[in-house]
């Protein structure tokens, strides 16, 4: 579950105007703990993965792009073991509230950025790949201290480029169209949970009268 954000209309506004918006202290504690729990019991059991681009299959191209290991979440085998699918769907309902928007479905994974790595200057919709809307992670770095590295940088269009420490549970969203960023070079491992709001157009949408 989240924590009660207080002005939650601000938060969906900011995230609006600027394309991006920064929400810290956003699980409850309950929630935070189990999902470190299980980042934790996923790395025991070795079961990130290297991270592809697209539909890329060359490692070398992968490796100058991003470094990052993840696993994919995925509710049917995970929910016993997470609450944070409750957490989508109440951001899912909001968004979807506030944009007027339908988006349908998320999709998340862990992601584990290894001392040295990093992920260039990118938007997170890419040719064949254009039904992610809101970009969603969640930051799960206990001790993250200047120096460590690991930022992610985002670059608002017509406003200035800004450096977001990947604090733990911080929260920041963006619009997956638009805003580039970019993750700089962790300088330890580094953690989070990234998901994509998705929509799909409804088969439907296109009969006349429906
Ligand atoms: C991504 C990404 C940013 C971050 O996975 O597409 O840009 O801060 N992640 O982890
Ligand atoms: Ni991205």
């Amino acid at each position: 579950m989240i924590n009660k954000i207080s002005h939650w209309e601000e938060q969906i506004d900011l995230l609006a105007q600027q394309d991006y918006v920064v929400i810290d202290n956003f699980l409850e504690t309950g929630t935070l703990d189990q999902l470190v729990t299980f980042f934790n019991k996923k790395i025991a059991e070795d079961k990130l993965d290297k991270a592809a681009i697209g539909s890329s299959t060359d490692k070398k191209i992968i490796e100058e792009i991003r470094g990052d290991y993840t696993f994919w979440i995925d509710k049917q085998r995970d929910s016993d073991s997470l609450e944070l699918f409750e957490t989508f769907d109440e951001m899912k309902s909001l968004i979807n509230r506030m944009f007027y928007l339908s988006l349908s479905d998320y999709e998340f994974h862990l992601a584990l950025y290894p001392k040295g790595s990093f992920y260039k200057k990118h938007l997170d919709q890419f040719q064949g790949r254009n039904n992610r809307m809101i970009s969603m992670i969640i930051y799960l770095n206990e001790s993250w201290k200047e120096g460590d590295g690991g930022e992610l940088k985002v670059y608002p269009k017509d406003r200035d480029d800004l450096i977001i420490a990947p604090l733990l549970n911080r929260c920041v969203m963006f619009r997956s169209d638009k805003l580039y960023h970019e993750v700089l070079t962790a300088n330890c491992d580094r953690k989070s949970v990234t998901g994509w709001m998705l929509y799909q157009p409804s088969p439907l949408a296109s009969i006349p009268g429906v």
